[in-house]
C-alpha cells in the first residue's frame, strides 16, 4: 500500500540515523516554508511616498539613525523607582527614533500550482501595531509588537501573478519604559500546506509519566479543515531522539470543517530527561495521511523533565533540588538593536552559560521564538513573560490601550506558541503591574491565571511584584501560583512567616549599576550615586533606591531554602532606561548589565560566576594605573577563601572570607591600599597558605598596538551569523591600558560585512554602524556578519599612531 510504503521508507531512512536536513527535505512535498528575508523595501515617513530603500528583515529602522535627546522624552513621574515628583526622563526608551510611522513592501510570487492550497503569512513579531495588506486588500492586524502571529492570505492572492505584500507599522511616543526596537524586527515566512493541515502551533504535547522505564506523551493535535467536506484522516505521530525513531501511533479520525481535536498517547522507553545539564531533545513528526497518502507533516519538540515548586525546600527539577541562578533579559541585541539575529542571542546565551547561570527570564514580553528553543538546546530554565502592564497604565500609550481588546488573544498566543518546551517552567502574567495598589487588582490577575491554566494546565503561572505590601492585601499575590518578588531580600522571611504556604523566587534582584572599567574610591555602597562623570562604580556598590548589591541577594539566598532562586536584573545591558542618570544626558542606555551593551564582561561577570559556576575563579579589580600615593581598595571576586595581595612584592595582608561583614562573604577586600606603579598581585592560598593560583596586573604604558578576538574562528556561510570581534588598546607589553579611548576603524574584505559596533559606554553617542568606533576603558567591540559565499573574512583593525591587528574568519555552508 502507498502510504505502508511511504512510511517504510521513511521508517528505513530514520533507523540509518538520517539528518535533520533529509527530513525537512522530504517534509517539503507536504508543506513548505519560505522566509521572507530579503528584497523588502522600506519608508520611515509620515505619509507613504515613493522614496523606498531596499532593507532586509528582521529590520529595526531606528538602530541605525542619530541619538537625540528629545525623541519621547517623558515627564513622567515613575512610581516604581519611588519618584515623589514627574521627572524629565531623556533617553528612557533609548533616544533613538523609533517613534513613527514605517512602511514596508515585498514582491511575492504564487503560481498556478500553489492554488488549491492554504497559504499563511507569519510574523514572529513586529513593532508595532501591524496592518498587513495583500494586493491592496486589508488581511489582518496585531498591535501589540512583541507578540507572534499569523494571516491566512488565500483569499487574496494572485495566482500565476505579482502580489504586493505591504505591511505598516506605527509606534507611538509615551509607550515603552524601555527602547522597543522599530520595524519588523523578527522574522517573517510565508506557509504552503494542504487545505487539510496541523494549524499553526498545533501540537500541545506533555509528558505525564516520566520514570526510568517509560515516558508517556500525551498529543494533543488540532487539524484545520478547509473543504467543505468531512475527511477521514490518519494521523501518524512519531518520536525521535536524535534524529532515531524511539515510538510512533497512529489514530484515524474524521475531520470536519473548521477545527478539529484529536488526543493520542505514546509510550516512549526510557526516556532521556532533559536539564540544564543535560539538555535532551525529542522531535514529534505529525504525518497527516488522506487515501494512504501524506498530505500534510509538522514538526515539535519536547522533553522529559519533571518540575516540581515547594513552600519549604525550594524547587525541584526531575526530583533534585535546583536553585534559580537566573537572569533577565530585554529583547534588544545592543548594537544590533531589536532586529532578531539568532547567533547573536546564542552567543549570549553561551556567556551567560560560562558564567553559571542557569535561568531565564523573558523580561516584560513575549520574546523571539528562537529565545525558548536556544534555552532548550543550551540548557536554561525559562520564564516566559507576557505583560508589564494591565489595565492601569505605566506609560499613557501603553499596554492599557489595548487590555481590554488584546489581553485574552495576547496571553493565549504565547502559550500556543511556546508550551512545547521543556525549559519553559513558568508564565509570567505580568511584571510590577500598578493593579498592586488597587482595591480590585487581584481580578485582572485572576482573569490571566485562569487563561494560563486552561491553555497549559501543566505550568504554574507567576508575576513579579515590587509592591509587596500592595500585592499581598488586595489579593493579586494569591492569584498566581507562585509569587515573585522584586528586590525583596530583606522581606523574605517576613513574607514566608506571614504565608508558610506559598512558593516564593526572586523575580528580579540586584538592580546593582556599573560601567565597565569605572572605579570609585573607596569601594563602597552607592545608593542611588549621582557621578559628574554619568559612571557607575564597577565595584558592583552602585544602587539605585529600590535596589541591591550582589552580595545582599546572595546571602538571603543562602539563608533561605524556602526562596527558589533568584533572577537578576539584568544579563546584558539594554537600550534605554540609563537609571541613575534618567535626567542626565548623554545617557541612553543601562547601567544594570552584568555583561554591557556590546557584550563584554563587566568585573560582575565574574562575582556572579565564583557564585554559580563550578569552576575556580580568581578575578581581581580594579586595573593598576593611579596617581602615585593615590588610596584605593583592591577586591578578588573569587571562589577560593583565601588569598594575599602584593604590590610590588610588598604583601598587604591575608583575607579571609568571613560572615562578619556582608562585603567579605562572597569578595575578599583589601582597603586603604596605597598605590604604587608596577606590580599588583593576588595569590589564592589553601588552608596551609600554599598559593594555588594566582593573578598579576601591571601598571600599563602608554597605547602602543591593537588586539583582536573572536568568540568563533569558523561560521556558516549563510549570510546570517554574526561574529564578536572584541579590539583591546595594548601597551608594548600586552598589557590593557584601562583608559585608552583612542578612534579604532574596521576594514572587513571577503566573505563579511560589519555588520555592528559597540564599545558598551552608556554616555556614547557614537552610530552603531560606522565602520569605527572610539575604545571605553581600552575596549571596544565589531561584529561582523558572514555573507551566502564560502570564504574568508578580513578584519582589520587599526588606530592613528597604533600597530594594527588583523583576524580571518572562515566561513562555510555546512558547519
Ligand atoms: C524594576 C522593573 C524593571 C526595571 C528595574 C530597574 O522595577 O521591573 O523593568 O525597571 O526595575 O531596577
Amino acid at each position: 500500500m502507498k502510504r505502508h510504503y511511504l512510511i517504510y521508507i521513511i521508517g528505513i531512512l530514520f533507523s540509518m540515523n538520517i539528518g535533520c536536513q533529509k527530513v525537512e527535505k522530504i517534509d517539503r512535498q507536504y508543506r513548505e516554508t519560505i522566509r521572507l528575508t530579503d528584497n523588502w523595501q522600506f519608508q520611515y515617513q509620515d505619509t507613504l511616498s515613493d522614496q523606498w530603500t531596499n532593507v532586509t528583515v528582521p529590520h529595526d529602522w531606528a538602530i541605525s539613525m542619530d541619538f537625540d535627546k528629545t525623541i519621547d522624552m517623558q515627564e513622567v513621574m515613575v512610581l516604581e523607582d519611588g519618584d515623589p515628583v514627574p521627572k524629565l526622563r531623556t533617553g528612557r526608551t533609548g533616544a533613538l527614533p523609533h517613534i513613527g510611522k514605517g512602511f514596508y513592501r515585498k514582491e511575492l510570487n504564487f503560481t498556478n500550482q500553489d492554488k488549491g492550497k492554504k497559504i499563511y503569512i507569519q510574523f514572529d513579531g513586529a513593532m508595532s501595531h501591524a496592518k498587513v495588506y495583500l494586493n491592496k486588500k486589508f488581511v489582518g492586524s496585531w498591535p501589540y509588537g512583541y507578540t507572534s502571529f499569523e494571516f491566512d492570505i488565500t483569499p487574496y492572492i494572485n495566482y500565476g501573478d505579482y502580489n504586493l505584500l505591504e505591511v505598516h507599522l506605527e509606534n507611538k511616543p509615551l509607550s515603552s519604559r524601555w527602547y522597543p526596537g522599530a520595524g519588523i524586527y523578527r522574522n517573517v515566512r510565508i506557509v504552503k500546506t494542504n487545505p487539510i493541515h496541523v494549524k499553526q502551533w498545533g501540537t500541545y504535547i506533555t509528558t505525564p509519566v516520566i520514570n526510568e522505564e517509560e515516558g508517556l506523551v500525551n498529543i494533543e493535535t488540532k487539524i484545520s479543515n478547509s473543504t467543505v467536506k468531512e475527511q477521514k484522516v490518519t494521523l501518524v505521530q512519531t518520536v525521535l531522539f536524535n534524529n532515531e525513531r524511539v515510538a510512533s501511533e497512529e489514530q484515524s479520525l474524521y475531520v470536519q470543517k473548521g477545527e478539529n481535536t484529536s488526543e493520542i498517547k505514546i509510550d516512549v522507553p526510557s526516556p532521556k530527561l532533559w536539564s540544564p545539564d543535560t539538555p535532551n531533545l525529542y522531535k514529534v513528526i505529525t504525518e497527516v495521511v488522506v487515501n494512504n497518502e501524506i498530505i500534510d507533516t509538522f514538526h515539535s519538540e519536547f522533553g522529559f523533565r519533571t518540575i516540581e515548586f515547594t513552600n519549604n525546600d525550594g524547587f525541584f527539577l526531575n526530583g533534585k533540588e535546583l536553585k534559580f541562578k537566573g537572569v533577565c533579559l530585554h529583547h534588544d541585541l545592543g548594537p544590533l538593536g531589536a532586529a532578531h539575529n539568532e547567533s547573536a542571542l546564542r552567543h549570549r546565551l553561551l556567556k551567560l552559560k560560562e558564567m553559571g547561570a542557569n535561568a531565564i527570564r523573558s523580561t516584560h514580553n513575549p520574546s523571539d521564538p528562537s529565545l525558548v528553543r536556544l534555552t532548550d538546546e543550551l540548557g536554561f530554565l525559562f520564564i516566559a513573560e507576557a505583560f508589564d502592564e494591565w489595565e492601569v497604565p505605566k506609560t499613557e500609550n501603553g499596554y492599557n490601550t489595548l487590555w481590554n481588546e488584546w489581553a485574552e488573544k495576547d496571553l493565549a498566543a504565547l502559550i500556543h506558541r511556546d508550551r512545547n518546551h521543556p525549559s519553559l517552567i513558568m508564565w509570567s502574567i505580568g511584571n510590577e503591574i500598578r493593579e498592586q495598589t488597587k482595591k480590585d487588582g487581584a481580578k485582572n490577575a485572576q482573569f490571566l491565571t485562569d487563561i494560563c491554566h486552561r491553555e497549559d494546565p501543566s505550568r504554574p503561572s507567576t508575576a513579579g511584584f515590587n509592591n509587596w505590601k500592595g500585592a499581598i492585601a488586595n489579593g493579586l499575590a494569591d492569584a498566581v501560583d507562585i509569587p515573585g518578588w522584586n528586590y525583596k531580600p530583606n522581606k523574605y522571611e517576613a513574607i514566608h512567616k506571614q504565608h508558610p504556604k506559598w512558593k516564593m523566587y526572586g523575580s528580579e534582584t540586584a538592580s546593582t549599576v556599573s560601567s565597565r572599567g569605572e572605579y570609585f574610591f573607596p569601594a563602597k555602597e552607592g545608593k542611588h550615586k549621582i557621578r559628574p562623570s554619568l559612571h557607575s562604580n564597577s565595584f558592583d556598590m552602585d544602587f539605585p533606591n529600590w535596589a541591591q548589591t550582589p552580595d545582599r541577594e546572595f546571602k538571603a539566598q543562602d539563608k533561605h531554602k524556602f526562596i527558589m532562586g533568584e533572577f537578576v536584573w539584568t544579563g546584558y545591558d539594554y537600550l534605554g532606561e540609563p537609571t541613575p542618570y534618567n535626567e542626565e544626558w548623554p545617557t541612553k542606555s543601562s547601567y544594570f548589565g552584568i555583561i554591557d551593551l556590546a557584550g563584554i564582561p563587566k568585573d560582575r561577570f565574574y562575582l556572579y560566576k565564583s557564585k554559580w559556576s563550578n569552576e575556580k575563579v580568581l578575578h581581581v579589580l580594579p586595573h593598576w594605573n593611579w596617581k602615585e600615593g593615590q588610596t584605593v581598595s583592591v577586591h578578588a571576586y573569587t571562589n577560593y577563601n583565601k588569598a594575599e595581595l602584593f604590590i610590588n612584592g610588598k604583601s598587604m595582608g591575608i583575607k579571609t572570607k568571613n560572615n562578619n561583614s556582608l562585603y567579605d562573604t562572597y569578595r575578599l577586600r583589601w582597603d586603604n591600599i596605597t598605590y604604587h606603579s608596577g606590580e599588583m598581585k593576588v595569590v589564592a592560598l589553601n588552608d596551609q597558605n600554599e598559593a594555588i593560583e594566582e593573578v598579576v596586573k601591571q601598571t600599563a604604558g602608554i597605547p602602543y598596538q591593537l588586539k583582536i578576538e573572536v568568540d568563533r574562528s569558523e561560521v556558516q556561510a549563510n549570510g546570517e551569523e554574526v561574529i564578536y570581534a572584541s579590539v583591546s588598546i595594548l601597551d608594548k607589553n600586552r598589557q590593557l591600558c584601562p583608559k585608552a579611548d583612542q578612534l579604532v576603524t574596521f576594514n572587513v574584505e571577503g566573505q563579511g560585512t560589519l555588520r555592528a559596533v559597540g564599545n558598551g559606554d552608556p554616555t556614547s553617542l557614537e552610530s552603531f554602524v560606522a565602520p569605527k568606533r572610539k575604545a571605553f576603558n581600552g575596549m571596544c567591540m565589531a561584529i561582523l556578519q558572514s555573507t551566502k559565499e564560502e570564504g574568508k573574512i578580513t578584519m582589520t583593525a587599526s588606530s592613528q599612531g597604533l600597530a594594527p591587528a588583523t583576524i580571518t574568519i572562515h566561513t562555510q555552508q555546512t558547519l
